[in-house]
C-alpha cells in the first residue's frame, strides 16, 4: 500500500515541513518568474471538484498543474454524478483510480474527511466551512517576502471566527506567532482550537485594541459562501469591524494587511484599504499558486521521484 498524503488542515504538516515548503514556494516562484521551464507531472492529472464557486484557487491550481507538464480536470457537482447523490465513497474510488491527486472545495469539513478516507491520491482542501489551509500558505508565504520570518510576531485577525480564522489558528501553532482575534460576540472561532491554543491565541472584542503593535493584519468577508441569506444582518452584527488605513494606524509601523479575497469595500474593508501601500494581497493572490505547487510537489513527492 502506498503512503498516501492528505493537506486537509495544516496540521497534516510539521512546523518543520510547513517552513521548508514556503521556501520552495519562494523557489518555484523565481523559477516561473525567470521563465524556467520545470515539468515533474507530465502526463499527471488533477480533478478539482468545486461545490463552491472560486477565482483565485481554481485558476492556481489549473494554471500550476499546466506548469508542471501535468493536466486539471475542472469537476462540478452540476454536472458530476456527485450532484446527483453518488455517494462520496464511491465517488472517491472512482476518481482516485484515474487522476493522480485530488483537490475539493465544499461545505461539510467531513465530507472532505470522508472523501479522502476512500482515495487512493492524496487529497487537497481546497477550502470547507471549517478550513481554508491552502489560503495560509500563501499568506505566509507573503509575509516571508515581505517581512522575514513571522515566528514571534503578532497576527491580528479582524472579523468573523470562520474557515480562515481556524486556519489562522493552526497556522499560529505551526510557526510560532501570537494570533489576536477579534470578533463580535457570538462568531468566535472554533472553541476547541481555541481552548487547545490559549498560550497564543486570544479573542479581543475592540478591533482598536486588538490591532495594537500587530506586524500582520488580517480580514475576511463578514459572510462565507453559503451563509449569502445572513449577509445583511451579519452588517449590522459586524458594524465596527471594519479595517480601514485609520485602524492600520494603530498597528507596528511595519505592518502589512492581507485578504484571501474576494473583498467587499465598505463592509469588512473601507473603499480605499487594497490601494494602501501596507496591503500586499496582490502578492498574496499570486503566492497561492507558487504555494500550492510546492504543496502538490510535497504530496506527490514519491510520483515525482519514480
Ligand atoms: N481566496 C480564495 O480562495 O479565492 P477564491 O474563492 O476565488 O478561490
Ligand atoms: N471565508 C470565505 C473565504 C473565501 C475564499 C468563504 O468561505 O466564503
Amino acid at each position: 500500500m502506498k503512503n498516501i498524503r492528505h493537506f486537509l488542515t495544516l496540521n497534516d504538516l510539521t512546523a518543520a515541513e510547513f517552513k521548508q515548503l514556503l521556501e520552495r514556494a519562494v523557489e518555484l516562484k523565481r523559477m516561473q518568474h525567470a521563465g524556467e521551464l520545470y515539468q515533474p507531472l507530465v502526463n499527471r492529472t488533477m480533478a478539482m471538484v468545486f461545490e463552491k464557486s472560486s477565482t483565485r484557487t481554481r485558476i492556481s491550481f489549473e494554471t500550476g498543474m499546466t506548469q508542471f507538464g501535468g493536466h486539471a480536470l475542472f469537476l462540478s457537482p452540476k454536472d458530476t454524478q456527485l450532484g446527483r447523490g453518488e455517494p462520496i465513497e464511491d465517488s472517491a474510488r472512482v476518481m482516485s483510480r484515474m487522476v493522480d491527486i485530488i483537490m475539493i472545495r465544499t461545505f461539510e469539513h467531513s465530507k472532505i474527511e470522508r472523501f479522502a478516507q476512500y482515495s487512493e491520491v492524496p487529497v487537497i482542501n481546497a477550502l470547507t466551512d471549517d478550513f481554508h489551509p491552502c489560503q495560509l500558505l500563501a499568506d505566509m508565504q507573503t509575509y516571508l517576502e515581505h517581512r522575514g520570518s513571522i515566528a514571534g510576531k503578532k497576527v491580528c485577525y479582524i472579523g468573523d471566527g470562520n474557515n480562515m480564522c481556524n486556519s489562522y489558528i493552526n497556522a499560529a501553532n505551526l510557526l510560532d506567532f501570537e494570533l489576536c482575534i477579534a470578533c463580535p460576540d457570538g462568531f468566535e472561532p472554533m472553541s476547541t482550537l481555541t481552548a487547545q491554543h490559549q498560550n497564543r491565541v486570544s479573542i479581543e472584542r475592540d478591533p482598536a485594541v486588538a490591532v495594537k503593535g500587530a506586524h500582520l493584519v488580517v480580514t475576511d468577508v463578514w459572510a462565507s459562501m453559503g451563509q449569502e441569506k445572513e449577509q445583511a444582518t451579519r452588517i449590522q452584527q459586524f458594524s465596527g469591524f471594519q479595517v480601514s488605513p485609520a485602524l492600520m494606524d494603530s498597528a507596528a509601523p511595519e505592518a502589512v494587511f492581507m485578504h484571501c479575497l474576494p473583498a467587499h469595500r465598505g463592509e469588512e474593508i473601507s473603499t480605499e484599504m487594497l490601494d494602501d501601500p501596507r496591503a500586499v494581497v496582490w502578492d498574496e493572490a499570486e503566492n497561492r499558486l507558487h504555494a500550492q505547487k510546492a504543496l502538490i510537489e510535497l504530496l506527490l513527492m514519491d510520483v515525482i521521484k519514480e
